[in-house]
């Protein structure tokens, strides 16, 4: 009998030692070691030989780049369009893809509805429900067919057993931290188990040419929980998210081997399952007709996809000592600067006002463009002046007031006009090599953010 191995492991980055850490010296996190059984009685050969049978067949040997026989990359195209496009146009036969995202958020929900729609043949492994409940989910979002077939068993050796005499052309396995490999004694979800599960998976993957989705859960502060390494194994990962209380849903790429990373999908999640949107801006657009403080409407891309978004600003006088100020969908430093640039170029006094700032339909948004909306909506509601509605906003915003130049001014100005807005504010920098003639949209330029105000509010006063 081998004797039984205990090492610990970061639960952050999977480094491991043979004495216990406080402080990790690979990623400088605090007590994120873990006690982990290494290895059980059974040899290392007992695992490899799970792999003999089935496998490639005979030992690799070097081969010339330029003799190996490229081949299309076989793609199963499904129903549902945004997945196809944030996976780069559709499933890579034989990869291993993650999907992540907090629990509740619907990874199970869209992973099903992948599995009831695709007309071949899926396997779909859940260790957290029961068939039934599985049943009920499917009967909610309706579409039933009889090539999907449910499997509620967490142990890889025998998930990989019926996979292999179903021989189904898609296999789902919800969640990674509930199967377990029988090779470990440790428990299910912990970072070894999650390693050898997954490598074991991709092995099959690799090994079938049979697509594997893997769901996992994530922890609060945003990372896969378990180990960054899963993220070295698979092909590709999409995130999941979006707010709870909100019903749209973005399904991200985070990394991905066979396409772009730029890609995003959207979904709204409905009684009766996720519906792709496929033209998000008319959802985020607020539908009141009638203009209010506050609000400004700024042209973002996200991924490759123009999309109009609302900001929502209010300032009021601070009632304590110290001016409050809150963001959602924003990330509340940058806040913090357009605050400071508004006053030292300007002089207008947030310093004594609480601030609070919202981006409509609980999306995030990163791209620097939507600066100059915020802006705008700022000064609105401190002057208590409503920008036009049929105006919207694309410029990012630099320290010392400058209007700076964002990448896709065409396809932005293109789906403002699309959507019936009638001007448009841009950088002066973007100019350069704009055809102004294209455009039926009037495009007011700006260099800094005194023109924008000159241009907007200066005759309220
Ligand atoms: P679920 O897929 O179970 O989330 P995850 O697997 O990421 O934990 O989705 C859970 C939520 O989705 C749940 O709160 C109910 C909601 N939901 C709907 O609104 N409509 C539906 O048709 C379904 C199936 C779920
Ligand atoms: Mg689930």
């Amino acid at each position: 009998m081998a004797k039984v191995k205990k090492i610990y492991v970061c639960t952050n980055c999977g480094a491991n030692s043979p004495k216990w850490i406080g402080n990790c010296p690979s990623c400088n996190e605090w007590n994120t070691y873990h006690e982990e059984v290494l290895l059980k009685s059974t040899p290392q050969e007992e695992k490899r030989k799970v792999w003999q049978d089935g496998g490639s067949g005979g030992d690799p040997t070097p081969v010339a780049l330029t003799e190996i026989k490229a081949g299309k990359t076989q793609r199963l195209i499904t129903p549902d369009n945004e997945l196809n496009r944030v996976l780069g146009g559709g499933i890579v036969s034989g990869s291993l893809v993650l999907i992540g995202g907090q629990p509740g958020i619907g990874k199970s929900t869209l992973m099903l509805q992948v599995a009831l729609s695709v007309p071949v043949k899926i396997l779909y492994v859940s260790g957290e429900e029961s068939e039934e409940q599985i049943k009920m989910r499917a009967d909610r979002i309706g579409a039933l067919q009889s090539n999907c077939f449910i499997l509620t068993e967490t142990n890889t050796s025998k998930i990989l057993a019926h996979a292999k005499s179903l021989n189904p052309e898609l296999i789902i396995i919800d969640s990674i931290q509930t199967i377990s490999s029988p090779h470990l004694d440790s428990a299910p979800g912990t970072v070894s188990q999650i390693r050898d599960s997954t490598s074991e998976l991709q092995r099959f993957a690799k090994d079938t040419g049979i697509p594997v989705f893997i769901i996992g859960h994530i922890t609060k502060d945003g990372a896969i929980a378990g180990p960054k390494i899963l993220e070295h194994i698979v092909d590709a990962v999409l995130q999941f998210e979006g707010d709870r209380n909100y019903t749209y849903r973005i399904l991200r790429t985070i990394k991905n081997r066979f396409g772009s990373t730029d890609e995003m999908g959207i979904y709204e999640m409905q009684a009766a399952g996720l519906r792709e949107v496929s033209n998000p801006s008319e959802l985020l657009l607020s539908q009141t007709e009638e203009e209010l403080s506050g609000s400004a409407i700024s042209a973002t891309m996200e991924g490759m996809r123009p999309m109009l978004i609302e900001t929502q600003a209010l300032v009021s006088t601070a009632v304590y000592g110290t001016p409050q100020r809150s963001a959602t969908g924003f990330d509340l430093r940058r806040l913090s600067m357009l605050l400071a640039v508004l006053e030292k170029r300007m002089g207008f006094p947030f310093g004594q006002n609480d601030v609070f700032l919202n981006i409509a339909g609980g999306i995030k948004v990163v791209d620097p463009a939507i600066d100059l909306a915020i802006v705008a909506s700022l000064i609105s509601s401190l002057m208590d002046v409503s920008v036009p509605s049929d105006t919207c906003f694309a410029g990012e915003v630099g320290l010392s007031g400058e209007i700076r130049a964002v990448n896709r001014i065409e396809q932005r100005i293109q789906e403002a006009e699309r959507l019936g807005f009638k001007q448009v504010f841009i950088s002066k920098y973007n100019l350069k090599g704009l055809d102004l003639e294209r455009f039926s949209i009037d495009i007011f330029t700006i260099a800094k953010v005194e023109e924008l105000y000159r241009n907007l509010f200066q005759d309220a006063e």
